[in-house]
């Protein structure tokens, strides 16, 4: 193989730029001449793409973001599109293709590997934590820190006040950065997508247990794709009459959406080591001929999964550390 490209596709997360760093800086010291693509999917449609040498990618290792761009791509989702896409790729000649993203980009990967028998191979870019076959994808560390220090300054404000707050993190159909942001965070109570066993009445509970106990704050972790978001929580105390359920003026809420914050920032040296060892590993399976599946990282050891394997299993979250975030925040 004497040409690769690399592209970011889906939600940036923060490690994507040190992973195109050690693509493109292994591939070339490897002989083999790299082109970056541009936004994603929809750039190899329009072939955005250009070739990248050591010194493109130096400077970026820091850097939240990707200098690739990205985009999500619904023409790319259709045979028509992927065949453009191929045309580009063979006029470039292009043999092989590292692709950075979630399941999303995962599924287009596969299918241009399915299809067209293009050697592709992914890597694990999201703050979700949520791709099966790796312990963690790159980017959720990163995300993880923003979420704890948005917690502990929203403690400062609560307890000023008094006050309750439902913070909402994001992670589309997966609690991990709810579940770990309100364990490391010292949450109240944490709502997750994955254990949907709180009622509205617990977390009426959870507050008034607080505050009876003299607590100064009360925090409570929902994930954006929970039976119940921070709004809906919100929405709902705020029905309650205060006189009768026995809130005082204190119990107030207030609800925060962390939103798009958590995609941003400096890559953790966690990520950025993990896009590294990642990064390098896809280019040397990609180099001897192995493909098709995505680079992740298991007990710490570099690990291979077919996408067929990927897309098939769901990444399951330890619901041992959902039931000790119980046990420490009933107290
Ligand atoms: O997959 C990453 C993610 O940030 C999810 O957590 C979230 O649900 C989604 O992307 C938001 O997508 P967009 O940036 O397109 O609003």
């Amino acid at each position: 193989m004497h040409r690769i490209a690399v592209l970011t596709s889906g939600g940036d997360s923060p490690g994507m730029n040190p992973a195109i760093r050690a693509v493109t800086r292994t591939a070339l010291h490897a002989g083999c001449e790299v082109f970056g693509v541009y936004r994603g999917y929809a750039g190899l449609i329009q072939n955005d793409m250009r070739r990248l040498e050591y010194k493109d990618v130096g400077g970026i290792i820091q850097r939240g973001g990707t200098m690739l761009l990205t985009a999500r791509s619904p023409e790319f989702m259709t045979p028509a599109g992927r065949e453009k896409a191929m045309e580009n790729l063979r006029w470039h000649g292009i043999e092989g293709l590292v692709v950075i993203g979630g399941d999303g980009s995962l599924r287009g990967a596969a299918a241009l590997t399915a299809e067209h028998g293009l050697p592709t191979i992914c890597l694990p870019g999201t703050i979700d934590n949520d791709m099966y076959g790796t312990d963690m994808s790159i980017g959720a560390d990163t995300a993880l820190n923003t979420v704890l220090e948005a917690i502990d300054k929203i403690k400062d404000t609560a307890s000023s006040h008094q006050r309750a707050f439902i913070i909402e993190t994001m992670g589309r159909h997966s609690g991990y950065l709810a579940l770990m942001g309100g364990l490391a965070g010292g949450a109240e109570a944490i709502l997750i997508p994955e254990i949907p066993d709180t009622t509205i009445e617990d977390v009426v509970e959870v507050i008034k247990r607080s505050f009876r106990k003299g607590k100064t704050n009360c925090v409570i972790v929902a994930a954006e794709g929970a039976h119940l978001n921070a709004q809906t929580i919100q929405d709902q105390i705020n029905q309650i009459d205060a006189e009768e359920s026995g809130f005082s003026f204190s119990f107030r809420t207030r609800a925060t959406i962390l939103g798009h914050i958590q995609r941003g920032g400096s890559p953790s040296a966690f990520d950025r080591t993990l896009a590294t060892r990642l990064g390098s590993g896809a280019v040397e399976l990609l180099l001897s001929g192995k493909n098709g599946g995505l680079v992740g990282m298991q007990s710490r050891k570099l690990t291979v999964t077919p996408y067929d394997e990927v897309l098939a299993n769901p990444k399951v979250l330890d619901a041992k550390l959902y039931e000790l975030s119980k046990i420490l925040d009933r107290y």
